[in-house]
């Protein structure tokens, strides 16, 4: 379901969306306005300018009690996954505490809170897509985080949405199609690890999906915002290879050919049950998505 046609049904609800300067953050602010709701984008303070640090729990609390809202979004995070190995304590603090805070902040005034997480709670060892329920085991520092932050969320409010998400790509944002693009302008050759299965997934579409678990009134819980199907990262670039018309050649590595700082998942393949429960639509095949999506992340 596309945004447009939810059209108007958050009727003037009041929404903040923290981490609105991100990729998904920019997606996020365009769906609930689309939708009908008054929405308040906000991120760090940049230059003097105001804005809000999740980490402080005062600041973030007077933001939040004063602005009325109806429905807090926090996807504000850190989100440097190999940089969170050596710094484990500044990431939990936004990740964990910052959460906690923005959730708590919510509860006090009877907003609803959604929580984006992240594939990178589970192991990645599975060999069937991930239900909502399946026992949360972390590998690197930032999963570790992003699991705490889960925890810490609903610790924190009754009333959360906790949306996972994963392979994430947009318009607003650094991320890997955009990197196969730059690599494909100036290579006849791209490798690319074909040991890693996941779902690529449009922060439109989680934008969307979001707009739409809040118009349906969705139970408070666990849900996967991730497109459907899977395919390895490999599959992926030479998908974006087509979009551009590119005749980069694209040949398969093992992960083991890159030395990431972080463990990777191997299968990041997340089930979708929750939300068809409750009668809210997943988010398409992940080539389909792909295919709407290219011209405006690609600027094609
Ligand atoms: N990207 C993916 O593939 C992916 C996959 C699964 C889940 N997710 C989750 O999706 C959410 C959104 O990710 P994204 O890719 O849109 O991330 P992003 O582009 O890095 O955006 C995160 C935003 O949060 C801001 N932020 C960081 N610390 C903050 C603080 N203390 N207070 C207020 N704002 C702060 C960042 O500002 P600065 O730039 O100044 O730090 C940035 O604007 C995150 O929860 C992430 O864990 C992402």
């Amino acid at each position: 379901m596309s945004s447009v046609r939810v059209l108007d049904v958050l009727d003037a609800q009041r929404w903040l969306v923290i981490g609105s300067a991100g990729m998904l953050g920019q997606d996020m602010v365009a769906a609930a306005a689309t939708a009908g709701a008054q929405v308040t984008g906000l991120d760090r303070p940049v230059g003097g300018e105001p804005g809000i640090d999740i980490t402080n729990y005062a600041g973030t609390a007077a933001l939040i009690v004063d602005g009325h809202y109806d429905v807090v979004v926090n996807c504000a995070a850190w989100t440097a996954v190999d940089a969170a190995e050596d710094a484990e304590g500044p990431a939990f603090t936004v990740n964990a505490i910052g959460a906690a805070h923005v959730a708590r902040a919510a509860a006090t005034v009877g907003a609803r809170v959604v929580q984006i997480s992240t594939d990178y709670v589970f192991a990645g060892d599975a060999t069937e897509p991930y239900a909502e329920d399946a026992v949360i085991a972390p590998e690197g520092a930032y999963g570790r985080t992003k699991a705490a932050g889960e925890w810490a969320v609903k610790a924190n409010s009754a009333d959360h949405l906790i949306v996972r998400s994963a392979w994430c790509y947009g318009a607003g944002g650094t991320n890997f199609p955009k990197t196969m693009a730059r690599l494909a302008a100036s290579r006849d050759v791209l490798t690319v690890v074909d040991d890693q299965q996941g779902q690529p997934t449009w922060t439109v579409d989680i934008a969307d999906l979001i707009v739409r678990l809040v118009a349906a009134q969705a139970p408070a819980g666990t849900y996967h915002g991730t497109s459907q199907g899977a395919v390895t990262w490999h599959g992926f670039a030479q998908a974006v290879m087509e979009a551009l018309g590119s005749d980069t050649r694209v040949d398969p590595v093992s992960s083991e050919a890159f030395a990431a700082k972080a463990p990777r998942p191997a299968y990041s393949v997340l089930g979708h049950d929750a939300l068809r429960a409750i009668g809210v639509e997943p988010i398409g095949q992940w080539d389909q998505r792909w295919a709407q999506a290219a011209p405006s992340v690609l600027g094609l």
